[in-house]
């Protein structure tokens, strides 16, 4: 019988090879990689089972080797989705072997969660709703989920009237329960799987070509610098955008205390890197830490804001905790989020988008709707919360503080057509 049922499998295994093998290309290639892999696996289950009945962790380890691959084919026959950065969608095989085989991995159940939901499919029935984020979180949920205490004694601080949004400003329900954060997650939920990271107590170091290089710690965050709210527009490079009150201070009063020298020409931005508490940075194929860069000129411009706060609080840990920076003219990927190092460079840094792709994300990345990205229309945004859509405005509006940096750059706008030759100009007679 046994023999019988593994001859089953075997028969089974060579069907779907040579049926698969003749189409073996480009998208059909997923599933017959799939298709095989997990016969394989079932037939590895059924011996070990048999074979070595009583060692039971082998077969364990098989049911969780079939349920990673079952998710996989899942995660494989999920479409790409459009519109969203995430053009970088993990399929097996481009899974490092490493990634296939660390039990580590496998079992930390932060991980796990984190790759069901960001692929958004049921994959077993002791998954409840909630944890594939089909129900809608109260908003005590998400402020518990995020929350920051450090700091809250400083808050609120005032007002800069010279920013206004010029439309509403979006709830605050809306901009945290949809956020960036590939650390923690793919998804927009992040605050769903931020509960591991601790971002107090935290330093920043500033360091590279300057006289003075120093470390500071939040304390003397709030102690050294004026801090104050700005009513920012925010435009992801995705298309959706908000309007937030964010609470910080210039760059250039940081870069100030440090004395830059002469030859610093650039800046350079780092995120912390820890997996244990940031799920996602256990997957290689990200150039982790996020990183980021701008000129020494963008750096030193007023509009950019050291921020530690949004909505009148410390800046909770989806939103980048507890340091982050805000750019409102740039593309939301250039605005870094928990950052741990600052250094001045004479080298252009590379970037985390921009090493992953740099046909989309490009260094200079300032919201232009007449540059459309190569797979959508940045002519138009559309609003968090109420999804309204407004026609996208270079410089995201705030060209008054920064088109002239841009003067000789050709990305501010597309490249002039050449003139056509006169005899083409001509009408035919
Ligand atoms: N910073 C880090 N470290 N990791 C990220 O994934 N995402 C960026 C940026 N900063 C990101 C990051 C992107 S794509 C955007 S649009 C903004 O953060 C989003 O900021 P928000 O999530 O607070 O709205």
């Amino acid at each position: 019988m046994q023999a019988r049922i593994l001859c089953t499998f075997a028969t089974l295994r060579l069907c779907v090879e040579s049926c698969f093998k003749s189409l073996a290309k480009s998208y059909i290639n997923r599933y017959y990689c799939l298709e095989v892999s997990f016969l394989a696996h079932f037939q590895q289950l059924f011996i070990s089972h048999h074979k070595v009945s009583g060692c039971v962790q082998k077969s364990l380890g098989s049911i969780r080797r079939l349920r990673y691959n079952m998710i996989q084919l899942i995660y494989a026959l999920t479409p790409i989705r459009k519109n969203s950065m995430n053009y970088f969608v993990r399929r097996p095989w481009d899974l490092s072997q490493s990634l296939i085989t660390e039990e580590s991995i496998y079992n930390d159940k932060q991980g796990r969660r984190e790759f069901l939901k960001s692929i958004g499919v049921i994959a077993g029935a002791g998954l409840s709703a909630s944890m594939l984020g089909c129900q809608k979180a109260t908003i005590e949920e998400i402020d518990n989920a995020g929350k920051v205490e450090e700091g809250k004694k400083n808050y609120p601080f005032p007002r800069n009237e010279d920013f206004t949004y010029g439309r509403p400003e979006t709830e605050r329900r809306d901009a945290a329960e949809y956020t960036n954060f590939y650390e923690f997650s793919t998804s927009k939920q992040v605050y769903q799987y931020v509960d591991k990271f601790e971002p107090t107590p935290w330093k920043i170091s500033v360091e590279g070509l300057c006289r003075k290089p120093t470390t500071f710690d939040l304390d003397d965050i709030y102690k050294l610098f004026t801090l104050e709210e700005r009513a920012y527009r925010h435009r992801c490079v995705e298309t959706w955008a908000m309007c937030v009150p964010w609470t910080g201070f210039p760059m250039s009063d940081l870069l100030a205390k440090v004395d830059p020298l002469a030859g610093a020409k650039y800046v350079k931005f780092d995120t912390f890197f820890n997996p244990e508490q940031a799920a996602t940075q256990k997957y290689d194929d990200y150039p982790w830490p996020y990183s980021e860069g701008l000129t020494i000129e963008e750096a030193m411009n007023p509009l950019s804001l050291i921020t530690t706060g949004i909505y009148g609080t410390p800046l909770p840990k989806q939103h980048g905790a507890p340091v982050r920076l805000v750019l409102p003219w740039k593309y939301g990927f250039k605005s870094i989020k928990s950052i741990v190092k600052i250094e001045l460079t004479d080298e252009k840094p590379k970037t985390f988008w921009n090493s992953l792709n740099p046909n989309e994300y490009g260094f200079e990345a300032n919201v232009n709707p007449e540059v459309p990205h190569p797979r959508w229309s940045q002519a138009s945004e559309w609003m968090l919360g109420n999804r309204e859509r407004h026609p996208t405005v270079k410089y995201n509006g705030y060209g008054d503080y920064v088109a002239k940096l841009y003067a000789d750059s050709p990305l501010s706008s597309p490249p002039k057509p050449a003139p056509l030759p006169k005899d083409l100009l001509t009408a035919p007679s």
